[in-house]
């Protein structure tokens, strides 16, 4: 997601300030990051597609400043590049501007900016808002702030903006449906799309309120409302712990990253869905959807949870385009000798895309003259630049070990991908496509509903937590979220878990159960329904305790399980991206009772680039 950072003081490390800022910004997850400030009366705008240190390197010989803002852009508009990264300048060289959030009437105000003789030089809307508020300064011969203000109220949308000018006198804030906080500091102002940045350079903190602007100068803040009226200001303590911000007052990374997806999901499918026509965009694979669509055979590596989101990309690629899907763990694939061709397209998945048997198993493949396309959370990552083509997951940084957000990432992309490549291929029709892609556009709220539900979901597992030994259960895609669902156990709280199709329980795994061995059912109303609870009577039927995860009041399971977790009903294709949450609620809870470190379980690392 996008991040601003700004400051103005009397210090001259403005450059140091808001580097370290978007650095600290980074968790947020992002394409390409920049920084504007003046030399000269001159703005100067340095800008780096890819990580904070790519844009640290570039900017290491500015002399020191006592103004700058800076920004990290997650793609909205306009593919990551140099040229779509912030700060933007205005045509004319009046402002430079940083901006989170969407203008929406971006195209009609361009519109009428070229009409003016104006030249953009990205794809953003940003740049729009850039000249907009140029425009408007220069027209009606006004200042800074008056022209922001003026400017604003003919745009749609939702921003948070700081807008610097060559004279350097003063940062210009204003926000609307997107943060922005100014901390206050000894001899300085430092703003910030959230408090990250602030942290330890000042002690008090205000969040600006919708439609208000902030005029910051070096040494007064000012705060006007949307009738240019001067409001005051309320400033609050800041806390000074970088990571309980960070956790945004969850007890743990983990739980906060649980509780981020549905917007983590939302980010995921933005722009994808509202394309025009009926279409999903997916920018990063359109100029090989001819080799794509040709494929004889699509492979899938990746390792532990990156692995479950394959085998559900098996189920849906493969019922949804008739093209066959390997899926393999990376470290085996590597060493098979598998048989690779040109016309083989090989999916790597992966939320670091640093894992280095995923990493050597694509490098393998592409040796061998297959398509390699990554689908991946961490941009500019080796797994990222090694593809040929991809997906980018954008959930943000996961700083638990155990995933979360990015699985449901991983899922909401393989998901699109299935349903795009189905529909290029004629196996569905513009209104399936349309059923999938509204029912897509829901899940966010979804998941949310489910959040909303945790304490039920909790009270549940704290019946549960001392138990040793779980299976989880499912059939068809139910079955890699079962999967999912005892890793999640497992990592965490160290209880033995295993997952398993339901139907192959009576071939060995049922002689497990007893009293002392629950079992988690992963069981919406999909074509495998009937079948799983028979599945789920034989486990009863041998004293084994059952709890379901299902997606409607059923009176016979309701007497046949010993609790129930109901979930929102979803086209069942979609469910893995609802079934999936409460099972991390659950494991979390138990893991939480047991007193384990949920963010850093014993033995994992986050990346694991060891073979
Ligand atoms: O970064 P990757 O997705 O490639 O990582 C793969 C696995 O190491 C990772 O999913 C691991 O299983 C997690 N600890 C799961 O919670």
């Amino acid at each position: 997601m996008c991040g601003i950072v700004g400051y103005i003081g009397r210090e001259k490390k403005a450059e140091k300030v808001v580097i370290e800022g978007l650095y600290r910004l980074e968790y947020r997850g992002y394409d390409s990051a920049g920084l504007a400030y003046v030399e000269d009366n001159k703005i100067k705008v340095v800008r780096a597609k890819g990580a904070v240190s790519g844009l640290d390197k570039k900017s290491s010989n500015i002399q020191p400043q006592d103004l700058a803002i800076g920004h990290t852009r997650w793609a909205t508009h306009g593919k990551p590049s140099e040229e779509n990264a912030h700060p933007h300048e205005s045509f004319k060289g009046e402002l430079a501007i940083v901006h989170n959030g969407i203008i929406e009437n971006y195209k009609h105000l361009k519109e009428l900016l070229m009409d003016e003789g104006y030249i953009f030089n990205s794809e953003t809307d940003t740049e729009v808002l850039a000249n907009w508020i140029e425009h408007t300064k220069l027209k009606r011969d006004l200042n800074l702030v008056d022209a922001v203000h003026e400017a604003l109220k003919f745009v749609h949308g939702a921003y948070a903006i700081c807008v610097v000018e060559p004279s350097a006198e003063m940062i210009v804030c204003a926000k609307k449906s997107s943060p922005l906080a100014v901390g206050i500091g000894d001899d300085s102002f430092i703003i910030g799309s959230d408090a990250t940045p602030i942290i330890g350079r000042a002690k008090e903190v205000i969040y600006l309120e919708d439609n208000q602007i902030a005029i910051v100068t070096r040494d007064k803040l000012q705060v006007k409302d949307i009738d240019n009226r001067d409001t005051g200001f309320f400033p609050e303590k800041l806390l000074l712990d970088l990571q309980a911000v960070e956790k945004k007052g969850f007890e743990s990374f983990m739980m906060k990253e649980i509780h981020e997806q549905p917007e983590t999901i939302a980010d995921c499918l933005r722009g994808r869905l509202a394309a025009a026509g009926p279409e999903i965009a997916l920018g990063g694979i359109e100029d090989v959807m001819p080799r794509l669509l040709r494929a004889k055979k699509i492979t899938i590596v990746s390792c532990g949870t990156s692995w479950h989101s394959a085998l559900i990309g098996k189920y849906l690629i493969e019922s949804l385009t008739r093209i066959p899907v390997e899926v393999d763990y990376a470290s085996e694939y590597r060493y098979r000798k598998p048989i690779i061709s040109n016309d083989d397209v090989v999916v790597g998945i992966t939320q670091s895309g640093e894992t280095a048997d995923t990493k050597a198993a694509l490098e393998m493949a592409k040796g061998k003259g297959a398509l390699i396309l990554g689908v991946v959370n961490v941009v500019g990552s080796s797994i990222a630049r090694l593809s040929n083509a991809g997906i980018y997951t954008h959930s943000g940084t996961e700083i638990g070990v155990a995933s979360t957000k990015a699985f449901t990432g991983q899922v909401a992309a393989i998901t699109m991908l299935a349903i795009k490549l189905s529909h290029r291929l004629g196996h569905i029709d513009d209104e399936k496509l349309m059923d999938l892609k509204d029912a897509l556009a829901i899940i966010p709220d979804q998941v949310q509903e489910i959040l909303d539900d945790s304490a039920a979901i909790e009270s549940v597992a704290s019946i549960y937590a001392n138990y040793d030994d779980f299976l989880y259960l499912g059939r068809g895609i139910n079955f890699p979220v079962a999967l999912e669902g005892a890793l999640k156990l497992k990592e965490i709280s160290y209880i033995h878990a295993e997952g398993y199709p339901a139907g192959e329980m009576k071939h060995g795994p049922i002689a497990l159960i007893d009293e002392s061995c629950p079992s988690v059912f992963v069981m919406p109303h999909d074509d495998s329904y009937e079948k799983t609870v028979s599945n789920l009577q034989e486990i009863r039927a041998r004293s084994g305790k059952v709890i379901a995860v299902t997606d409607k009041e059923d009176k016979n399971l309701t007497e046949a399980a010993d609790a129930v977790i109901i979930i929102p009903k979803t086209e069942p294709e979609l469910t893995p991206l609802l079934t999936t949450i409460p099972l991390q609620i659950f494991s979390h809870k138990i893991a939480r009772i047991r007193n384990k470190d949920v963010d850093k379980p014993r033995n994992l690392a986050k990346s694991v680039t060891v073979e």
